[in-house]
């Protein structure tokens, strides 16, 4: 089989190349193609617009979607590592000039305007700010949660938002790959698929991916899929935990996203005197300092089972402490120098991973993160796996605990931590065999960059044809996941 065969993912084989064949969101769509028209006739007064809503729902599709319908020229900006305000004013620069000589229109895309200010060059958001106001091409950016685009920005921006699929929508799309690829399925097997997915699109196709890909047929018993989180935002949890009258959904709400109750608090903390007044924060901050108390002792004793009790005082006790509905002011996140007393966040430590995963790849952390993780993460619950990975890695056990969904203390990370330091000690790093066995296949060896161009050539060989000028953010696939 061809490189292109085996190795090309599926999310990218099947995005939609036009915005007709985008599944829902059709009144986001029409809006997006309404601002385009108006930039065939001329600079309009909204120059920039922002689509933004969880991930894996359409949102780069979209914007690459509506360069492909107008036949406008795309200019990407796609690592957040890489914009800095100078990387930026040399993207956007270059895109006007460009225009003025070809005439025709350039669509700029910054995908993850959320992350902008984040970066080490603080002067991003200011110098995207300059631009949008000053540009003589299209911007359009996309954003997770409006609420990490700095405030500069949104004024000048047109809000997008897409919604999460529903699973029907996402099963008929996997129904459709299925037969592409000439897999008979069984429905259920993929509803269970599409459900887990919880509306993310990406997830889905690449959870069909591992399950479905080489075999002729797919039935219920053949999809394991590890669970995925609901996603809910750090600002969807607060609402239901200031705004909801129940507290179950209040606690539940706080699994799905990445802060730990050492984050989590703080964010309710720094929000509750904007968000209840008088007697009701008196009784909120009663329920905080008692969830502080369990927290201490998490720590003291290294016992996470006191987790449970401080996310229930924090979050349900807060809710029960509320004896009206009050208007709801916007929440905002805690103070810098509050998050940095806390301990590693499982988000700083789910980037690390994937921070790890891309330098063995070769390829970046938001990639590793959103496509390759999950991967790691399925392997990991074969033991054997967890070590060769481990050593692959060189994960700490902070690091293995995330990946095979344990606490940090527990027999079960340190015997895999120990078991790869002296697989480690036997054979370098690199050398470890992920996959055991078979020579041909079972090194996980670093692409050689000839035979990587190589093979991103052939991946790209399934896109559209874009005349695309693009920062690389590098995508190169390697024998890890070649099974
Ligand atoms: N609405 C949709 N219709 C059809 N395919 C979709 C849709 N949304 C996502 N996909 C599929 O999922 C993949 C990822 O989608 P896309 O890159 O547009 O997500 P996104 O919303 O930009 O996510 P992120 O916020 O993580 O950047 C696409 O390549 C495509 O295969
Ligand atoms: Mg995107």
């Amino acid at each position: 089989m061809s490189v292109s065969e085996t190795k090309i993912e599926w999310s990218e084989k099947y995005r939609p190349a036009a915005l007709s064949e985008i599944v829902g969101n059709s009144k986001p769509v029409s809006e997006l193609r309404a601002w385009a028209l108006h930039w065939q006739h001329g600079v309009p007064d909204q120059r920039a617009v922002i689509l933004h809503g969880k991930p894996g729902i359409g949102k780069t599709t979209a914007a690459h979607a509506l360069a492909h319908d107008f036949d406008w020229d795309v200019i990407e900006l796609n690592a957040s590592d890489q914009r800095t305000a100078s990387a930026i004013k040399q993207v956007a620069g270059l895109a006007s000039e460009t225009a003025s000589l070809s005439g025709g229109i350039r669509l700029i895309i910054l995908d993850e305007a959320d992350n902008i200010h984040g970066n080490a060059d603080r002067g991003g958001a200011q110098a995207l700010a300059r631009i949008i106001k000053e540009t003589s091409q299209p911007i359009l950016l996309t954003a997770n949660d409006l609420y990490g685009v700095s405030q500069s920005i949104k004024n000048l921006c047109m809000a997008i938002a897409f919604r999460s699929l529903q699973s029907r929508s996402i099963a008929q799309m996997l129904k459709k790959i299925c037969h592409n690829e000439g897999i008979v399925c069984d429905p259920e097997a993929l509803l269970k698929i599409a459900e887990n997915a919880h509306g993310d699109v990406r997830s889905a196709i690449n959870d069909l991916q591992a399950v479905a890909q080489g075999k002729d047929e797919l039935y219920l018993e053949g999809v394991v899929v590890s669970p995925r989180d609901s996603r809910d935002t750090i600002f969807d949890v607060l609402k239901k935990i200031f705004r909801g009258n129940d507290i179950k959904e209040a606690i539940n709400a706080t699994y799905g996203i990445d802060e730990t109750p050492d984050d989590l608090i703080q964010w309710i903390d720094e929000n509750l005197p904007a968000q209840y007044r008088g007697e009701d924060v008196t009784s909120a901050m009663r329920a905080l300092s008692r969830a502080d108390v369990f927290l201490g002792r998490v720590h003291l004793r290294q016992n996470y089972r006191m987790w449970r009790y401080a996310g229930a005082m924090m979050t349900s006790g807060v809710t029960v402490s509320k004896s009206r509905e009050y208007p709801g002011a916007r929440f905002m996140p805690p103070s810098k120098w509050r998050m940095l007393r806390s301990t590693r966040t499982s988000r700083q430590v789910r980037d690390g991973i994937s921070e790890k995963i891309g330098v063995q790849c070769q390829t970046s952390q938001r990639y590793a993160r959103l496509n390759l993780l999950p991967f790691v993460k399925m392997l990991s619950a074969d033991r054997d796996y967890a070590v060769r990975l481990t050593a692959w890695m060189n994960l700490d056990t902070t690091e293995i605990a995330y990946i095979i969904g344990s606490k940090k203390d527990t027999k079960k990370v340190k015997t895999i931590h120990q078991e790869a330091k002296d697989m480690v000690e036997d054979v370098a790093p690199e050398k470890v065999e992920i996959f055991g066995g078979s020579e041909s296949r079972a090194k996980v060896e670093k692409v050689e960059p000839e035979k990587k161009g190589e093979q991103e050539k052939q991946v790209k060989k399934g896109k559209p044809a874009k005349k695309s000028e693009k920062i690389p953010e590098k995508k190169s696939q390697t024998s890890l996941f070649d099974f």
